[in-house]
């Protein structure tokens, strides 16, 4: 089993968006059953609450479900996750400083990294407090990288 992790700030937006199209694509690659997937976000702001609903709608237009209820990224989560994929630099940053140990570190990643056509180092953009364009942005970059990601799983022979 490989376990990963998708993280955000509030996890109602992005985070959860790139875990249900990651689940789709790897459940068009018949992989489901080497994975076991979660999100979180770095912050305690949105903790029980659903995926925003601008964030459901815009998936759904796609045929993606948003799985999870919003909950709060812990230092506990180095201990059930193999990859912790951080939608931004900023929460890439709270990740870190959360590690106990280098190889703690090692497992935390931008999900963008992952996608060969995104330039070095980017953030999947908060689309909390724009408008709807942001969320068929964050729609289109979570499925680019998600691809990307599993193309990299299957190569490096991870799942
Ligand atoms: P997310 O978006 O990190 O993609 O879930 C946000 C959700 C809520 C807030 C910020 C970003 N907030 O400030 O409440």
């Amino acid at each position: 089993m490989l376990r990963l992790c998708f993280v955000c700030l509030g996890n109602i937006c992005r985070s959860p968006t790139a875990h249900g199209v990651f689940l789709r694509l790897a459940e068009e690659r018949g992989l489901l059953d080497r994975l076991v997937t979660d999100s979180a976000g770095t912050s305690a702001f949105h903790v029980g609450e659903r995926p925003d609903a601008r964030s459901q709608m815009a998936a759904r237009r796609r045929g993606f479900e948003l799985p999870g209820v919003a909950r709060q990224f812990t230092a506990e989560d180095f201990s059930r996750f193999d990859l912790i994929l951080a939608m931004d630099r900023t929460n890439r940053a709270a990740l870190l400083a959360m590690a106990r140990t280098e190889e703690e570190a090692r497992r935390v990643r931008l999900l963008r990294d992952f996608d060969p056509r995104s330039p070095r180092d980017a953030d999947v953009p908060d689309p909390y407090y724009g408008g709807d364009a942001g969320f068929e942005e964050v729609l289109d970059i979570c499925e680019a990288a998600c691809l990307g990601l599993l193309d990299y799983l299957e190569r490096e022979r991870r799942i």
